[in-house]
């Protein structure tokens, strides 16, 4: 084998290998919560592993077009903000954006993203869980990859009510239900696609969001992914 081989072939492995742990670490744990495995290598291979998949790809078409549906230079909540994949879009529109993230190594990638454009963006480490905002200071929150398998269902509605307590305008939420009938999540595991949209749509609307547009982003027999535009039931949503 060549040095030109090796190279590629090393570079596959170290973005599986994250990924390889985080399987066996399935077998052992049934079902779980996997919102602090998002450090070291996972960070650093986070997107090189998923943005050539076409799911990625139609979460980022997805947002890009709801966006366009809302007038530009907004304040916007981007949670958890991750590696900043949506950043590119805010920065186009002159938002002024806050990514917020549990984890200090996706923050280290998110900021050398928006690199010299960081001008209106600022990162923060937090909980989405126990939002440090003030009632309404967002225009429109946007949360991606994340209520349906990061949080456990208890901590999902929780996160579900801070964005909707720091948002007074809209909400971009992606998120996955069942085809059929619903199957109530237990509270100490993630919702996944357990709930069908007519209980997703109702979950929402407990939280003071109306559902005023969606497209699909995963479609299958049994289950759907879709990436939400909320308004915010009570706000001035422009
Ligand atoms: C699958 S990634 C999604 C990131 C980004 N939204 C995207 O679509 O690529 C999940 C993220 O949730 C973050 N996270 C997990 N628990 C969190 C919490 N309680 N508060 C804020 N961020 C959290 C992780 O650090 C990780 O960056």
């Amino acid at each position: 084998m060549t040095a030109g081989h090796r190279a590629p072939l090393l570079h596959s492995l170290r973005i599986r290998l994250p990924r390889l742990r985080w399987a066996l670490r399935k077998l052992f744990l049934r079902n779980p919560p996997k919102g602090n495995v998002y450090y070291g290598d996972i960070a650093e291979y986070y997107d090189a592993e998923r943005e050539t998949k076409l799911r990625w790809q139609r979460e980022q078409a997805a947002v890009s077009a709801l966006l366009e549906r809302l007038p530009q230079g907004l304040r916007v909540l981007d949670v958890p903000v991750g590696t900043g994949r949506f950043m590119e879009f805010y920065i186009q529109r002159g938002d002024r954006v806050c990514g917020l993230d549990a984890s200090t190594s996706m923050l280290e990638r998110a900021r050398a993203r928006a690199g010299n454009e960081a001008q209106g963006i600022e990162l923060v480490e937090g909980d989405a869980t126990a939002l440090n905002f003030a009632d309404g200071s967002f225009d429109l929150v946007v949360s991606v990859r994340f209520l349906r398998h990061i949080l456990p269902f208890a901590q999902a509605k929780q996160a579900l009510t801070e964005m909707a307590r720091v948002c007074r305008g809209h909400a971009i939420i992606e998120i996955g239900y069942a085809t059929g009938a619903s199957h109530w999540p237990s509270e100490n595991k993630p919702i996944r696609d357990q709930l069908n949209r007519d209980d997703i749509v109702a979950l929402f609307r407990q939280h003071g969001f109306e559902v005023e547009d969606e497209v699909q982003t995963l479609t299958r027999r049994t289950r759907k992914r879709s990436v939400f535009l909320l308004r915010r039931a009570s706000g001035d949503a422009g």
